[in-house]
């Protein structure tokens, strides 16, 4: 009896979630990583991403579960992120939810993995305004989006990163100065004893003419890494903090100043800033002080829904079941490359 309780799974990148939602609310959430395992290679291996789901998913579940105080047959519900993400890592967490929905006899639901990063935040700060800003910022994307209502609307798109998104940004230039894999917590670490204001790295297309959506962060990498160059050719040591939080500060100021402009632009009075890169302490800053003087209220999920987990997943399936759309079949397909 009761709101039906919610089982999300998280298995897109490296990050094997499970996440239990009931009305909206947080009731279990544990994430199993296999970050140490890719450390050494710089960067996510999928196959080595797809062998750890196999091994954590059934103890993050139970784990899940656990914590909520709850018992496998106590789930009326099961979603999956579907898409986009690393295929056979994908395949292992969709293989799994089909198993507990079908032995349970519970419906199905796939989900688009950024819609998870969106609904995160509710998990905290309840239901989204209608409309909101929402800008994700994570490894693999940078994008702005008008949304009315996540599971009811089609979202607007209203730009993206033309190449690289702003986390990758992060991770190819520490690996440039030197620092450990992932990047953007570890340039986030060091940027606390550098100035920011050290070296003045480009603010890619905030000119008048630009694309007032889109974002580039490619050129931003260039800037870094010739900057790294030149003091390695001079033999004089790289002063790492400084150049940390001058890339930190670039990529902050470049985000927030293009996300609070869009919601005065379209007369929309919530900015919502998710995924990975929204955990990043200058960009949190940055984006209240200008949220702040704009009017704007700004939300964004604590630290630990910030990065890829299954509970954002639950708390979309959550929405799905609570707007009464049409659960998946056992068909349901991965989808790595999901618009
Ligand atoms: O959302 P997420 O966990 O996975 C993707 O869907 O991509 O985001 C991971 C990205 C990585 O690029 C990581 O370096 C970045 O988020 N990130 C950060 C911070 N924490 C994670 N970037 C800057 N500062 C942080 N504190
Ligand atoms: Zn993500």
């Amino acid at each position: 009896t009761g709101s039906p309780v919610v089982l999300g799974i998280e298995s897109s990148c490296d990050e094997t979630g499970a996440g239990i939602v009931r009305d909206g609310k947080l009731l279990g959430h544990v994430v199993a990583s296999s970050m140490e395992e890719h450390a050494r290679f710089g960067g996510v291996v999928p196959e080595i991403a797809a062998r750890a789901h196999v091994h954590s998913m059934g103890p993050v579940v139970e784990e899940a579960l656990a914590q909520a105080g709850l018992k496998l047959g106590d789930i009326d519900a099961v979603a999956v992120t579907s898409g986009p993400g690393l295929a056979g890592a994908l395949q292992v967490g969709v293989a799994a939810a089909k198993g507990y929905a079908f032995a349970l006899d519970v419906p199905l639901y796939g989900v688009h993995h950024l819609a998870g990063h969106v609904a995160a935040d509710t998990l905290e700060h309840g239901p989204l305004p209608n409309p909101c800003m929402v800008l994700i910022v994570s490894g693999g994307h940078t994008s702005l989006l008008l949304v009315r209502d996540l599971v009811r609307d089609p979202i607007l798109h209203l730009g993206d990163t033309l190449d690289d998104a702003a986390g990758e940004c992060f991770d190819k230039v520490a690996r440039v100065f030197g620092l450990p894999y992932p990047g953007g917590p570890a340039i986030d670490r060091v940027a606390r004893d550098g100035d920011p204001k050290a070296v003045h790295f480009p603010r890619p297309l905030t000119g008048p003419r630009d694309d007032r959506h889109a974002f580039s962060f490619s050129g931003l990498k260039t800037a870094a890494a010739r900057w790294a160059e030149q003091h390695r050719a001079a033999g004089r040591e790289l002063p790492v903090a400084d150049g940390a939080a001058s890339l930190q500060e670039a990529v902050a100021d470049v985000l927030t100043r293009k996300a609070v402009s869009a919601c005065l632009e379209h007369g929309v009075d919530t900015l919502v800033v998710v995924g990975g890169v929204a955990a990043n302490s200058r960009v949190r800053s940055l984006a209240q002080l200008r949220c702040e003087k704009a009017g704007i209220t700004l939300r964004v999920p604590p630290l630990r829904l910030c990065t890829d987990n299954g509970a954002m997943i639950a708390a979309v399936g959550d929405l799905l079941m609570r707007s009464g759309a049409e659960p998946a079949t056992l068909d349901l397909a991965v989808d790595p490359s999901a618009p």
